[in-house]
């Protein structure tokens, strides 16, 4: 971060008091829902953001096993707390320039306030953290979810499943993954999720990225 940001970042903390009028945790917990595609209340539980569990009082940059924090949060210098989180949410792109939070802000100053909040509430434990959407465990699919084998053919997979069934898709329709996290597939048993069976788009998901070559086949039926 250059020290104009550092600077900017800094005047807007200290920017004029607007008065923070406790905000209503209810209503927060509602306006979280803005939040929660990208980030979960859970702890050490990240996704597209890292865990909001604990923000309080927290340095900026700093939830642990998070990687993917830009550089201008990391060198922010930040600490999480009303005044901060207020200035970030209401503009997250002038208050740290260059952060990677792709969410444009919330300019409803009363929002803000519910929302911080609620964040308070859960990181202090006053409220319990909701249990974040579920996210499948993939060790945990039946056959016909479980692929055992892929073949490539001109423009085409053909995709085989743990019951027998021989799926074709356009190749620019079949999308793969991995999820490292504890409820990714096992290695060597990658799971096909997606679109419905029927459907002509799905996502193989694998453990690790060293099975995607390893795993599929060229070869023609
Ligand atoms: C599209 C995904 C997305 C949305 C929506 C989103 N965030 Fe984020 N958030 C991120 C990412 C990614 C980061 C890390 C940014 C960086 O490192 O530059 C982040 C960082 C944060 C941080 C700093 C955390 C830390 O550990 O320093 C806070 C606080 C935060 N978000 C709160 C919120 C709140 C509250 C909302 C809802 C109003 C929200 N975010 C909406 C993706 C999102």
């Amino acid at each position: 971060m250059t020290f104009q940001h550092a600077f900017a970042a800094l005047a807007a903390l200290c920017a004029p008091a607007v008065a923070l009028a406790a905000g209503d945790a209810a209503r927060g917990a509602h306006g979280f829902r803005a939040c929660a595609a990208c980030h979960s209340l859970v702890a050490g539980e990240h996704r597209t953001g890292p865990t909001l569990a604990s923000v309080f009082g927290r340095r900026a940059g700093t939830a642990e096993g998070f990687r993917r924090y830009s550089d201008a949060v990391r060198q922010s210098a930040v600490v999480w707390n009303e005044k901060s989180l207020d200035a970030w949410l209401r503009d997250p792109a002038s208050f740290i320039p260059g952060n990677a939070m792709a969410y444009q802000g919330l300019p409803d100053a009363r929002a803000r306030g519910d929302l911080i909040a609620y964040l308070r509430a859960v990181s202090e434990g006053k409220l319990a953290a909701p249990k974040a959407p579920g996210l499948p465990d993939l060790k945990a699919v039946d056959a016909g979810q479980r692929v055992s084998a892929i073949r490539h053919c001109g423009d085409t997979y053909r995709v085989t499943l743990g019951d027998g069934g021989v799926h074709a898709f356009w190749e620019f329709n079949l999308r793969f993954k991995t999820d490292s996290s504890p409820r990714g597939p096992r290695q060597g048993e990658p799971v096909i999720v997606g679109a419905g069976m029927g459907g002509d788009r799905a996502q193989v998901v694998f453990a690790v990225p060293e099975e995607f070559s390893a795993f599929i086949r060229n070869e023609c039926p």
